[in-house]
């Protein structure tokens, strides 16, 4: 016994009956501890990849995003026929003075100011214009209020007397209005396919007809525009504010045209 000891001395605490009477000393509490944690930590870990599957990688890109998605309010809203009477009237409203403010009002926060060190901490060197007021500040726009504008025009294209005192052959003829009408159809497909929002969208059977009948959706996990539209708004400046300075052409008013150009002319 002494000789196996000698060449097992690491075995000697495992034979109960030779053991001296041991008192579990702070250390070994501690190490109890941390290896229950680690244990429930494992238990939790193989809990949730059973429950959500395996973890995907996680991308960065979001951080190009402002505000960054995790700062993002969401709400359980009802779209559809039972939804909002705002978002209703800025499509089927008649056109008028007060319907293309409504809309002008939307897109207010269309240029957004981004903080320097916000910006150039996510935009991987991508260059953009800066504002003239000493500020340091980006101007960009962002992809919702660009999206938006995108729509705007297309409430305009369905009223060329309206919006280009046009006939629909004469719109239909404008290579530069059809031009930018493709532009914002792409803009918009790229943006639904980059959202791909999945909610369910449901049908029901017409007594009349044999084809299922599609339903509005109706609750569906929103961004809360009101939230997010003051934020941006809080980070927006108008053009006519003269932001803009060209390096060449100097300050730009409203309509982005120089300034000193139109005092000339
Ligand atoms: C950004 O530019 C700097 C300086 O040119 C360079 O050192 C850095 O690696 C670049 N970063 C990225 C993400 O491209
Ligand atoms: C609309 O177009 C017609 C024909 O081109 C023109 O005579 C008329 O002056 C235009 N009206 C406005 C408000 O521009």
């Amino acid at each position: 016994m002494e000789n196996e000891e000698d060449v097992y001395p690491l075995l000697e605490k495992t034979t109960p009956s030779e053991r001296k009477p041991q008192y579990p000393t702070l250390w070994t509490l501690m190490a109890v501890t941390v290896a229950l944690v680690l244990y429930s930590l494992s238990i939790c870990w193989v809990t949730k990849v059973v429950i959500q599957g395996p973890s995907r990688p996680q991308l960065h890109a979001p951080a190009s995003n402002f505000p960054h998605p995790d700062e993002k309010e969401y709400v359980i809203q009802t779209t559809g026929k039972r939804g909002n009477a705002w978002t209703h009237g800025l499509v089927y409203g008649k056109s008028s003075p007060q319907v293309d403010q409504a809309w002008f009002d939307m897109l207010r926060p269309f240029n957004t100011r981004v903080p320097a060190e916000r910006y150039e901490s996510s935009m991987n060197n991508r260059s953009s214009v800066r504002l003239s007021d000493g500020s340091g500040d980006y101007y960009v726009t962002l992809t919702m209020y660009h999206d938006l504008h995108c729509l705007m025009r297309f409430r305009w294209f369905l009223d060329p007397q309206y919006y280009a005192n046009k006939t629909w052959e004469e719109q239909a003829n404008d290579a530069g209005l059809m031009g930018h009408y493709r532009h914002c159809l792409w803009s918009l497909l790229e943006s639904v396919m980059c959202a791909g929002d999945t909610s369910m969208r449901t049908f029901h059977w017409d007594p009349k007809k044999p084809a299922p009948k599609p339903d509005s959706p109706t609750d569906r996990k929103c961004v809360n525009w009101d939230w997010l539209y003051k934020w941006t708004l809080d980070r927006s400046f108008l053009l006519s504010d003269r932001m803009l300075s060209h390096p060449k052409y100097g300050l730009l008013d409203e309509w982005l045209k120089p300034v000193n150009e139109r005092k000339n002319m």
